[in-house]
């Protein structure tokens, strides 16, 4: 069974199996560098890691063409629902099964608030297992010891982490987050969108091989075979 990963730029992905797409962190109309077409995709869930535009973005108004639902933290769910998008609220470590596997929202040290400044519960990083293969979210955070439960309990194949500082982790607390994760490959995010973010991406590439670990620097609109 084939499953694609594309980048669409920020921290949005999409996932795509044989016949199910999940979309997470859709900010993509707010975003000059993000490259996806929403017409023409299978897309069947939206997970969202917490309430920021920046990974919000256009999930309310995609589940609502779409008719499908959001997953996300119970209050985020909320706000969703509230503006007339169909929605799953979830908590932190509930395993959720779905037709292309499951999904578990861990921890992540950042903030979460709705658009109109509401809190929006805790925000998560999402691990999902897709056809058996473990793709973790990190969603906004800074490094932390959580990630090291993570890695012992689910070793996770692919860390999608951001490494933009200011917001984030920076580039040496995300090759401490994959090792500690025990990520076999990394791919970054939450870099180079605005100024503020702006890194060298080559530099973690380097300081990750350093530690045997594959770093995989993809360009919105990129994708990979899982
Ligand atoms: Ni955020
Ligand atoms: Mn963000």
């Amino acid at each position: 069974m084939t499953t694609e990963l594309s980048y669409i730029g920020h921290s949005a992905f999409f996932i795509k199996t044989e016949n199910q797409g999940i979309l997470i962190d859709p900010f993509i109309s707010g975003n000059p560098c993000a490259k996806f077409e929403t017409n023409n995709q299978n897309i069947t869930d939206i997970f969202v890691t917490h309430g920021h535009a920046d990974h919000l973005g256009d999930a309310i108004t995609i589940a609502k063409t779409e008719r499908i639902p959001v997953t996300a933290v119970f209050e985020l769910a909320n706000y969703c629902m509230e503006h007339g998008a169909p929605a799953k609220g979830v908590n932190l470590g509930g395993n959720l099964k779905y037709g292309w596997g499951k999904a578990r929202f861990l921890p992540a040290f950042h903030s979460s608030s709705t658009p109109d400044g509401r809190y929006a519960g805790m925000p998560a990083s999402i691990l999902f297992d897709i056809n058996g293969t473990k793709i973790y979210h990190a969603g906004d955070t800074c490094l932390n010891f959580e990630m090291k439960t993570t890695g012992e309990i689910y070793s996770p194949d692919i860390a999608l982490l951001p490494v933009g500082s200011v917001y984030t982790m920076d580039i040496d607390e995300a090759v401490t987050a994959a090792k500690w994760l025990n990520a076999k490959k990394v791919i970054p995010m939450h870099y180079n969108t605005f100024d503020a973010i702006k890194v060298n991406i080559e530099e973690l590439k380097t300081k990750l091989s350093a530690q045997g670990i594959e770093c995989k620097i993809l360009e919105p609109g990129e994708s990979i075979k899982l």
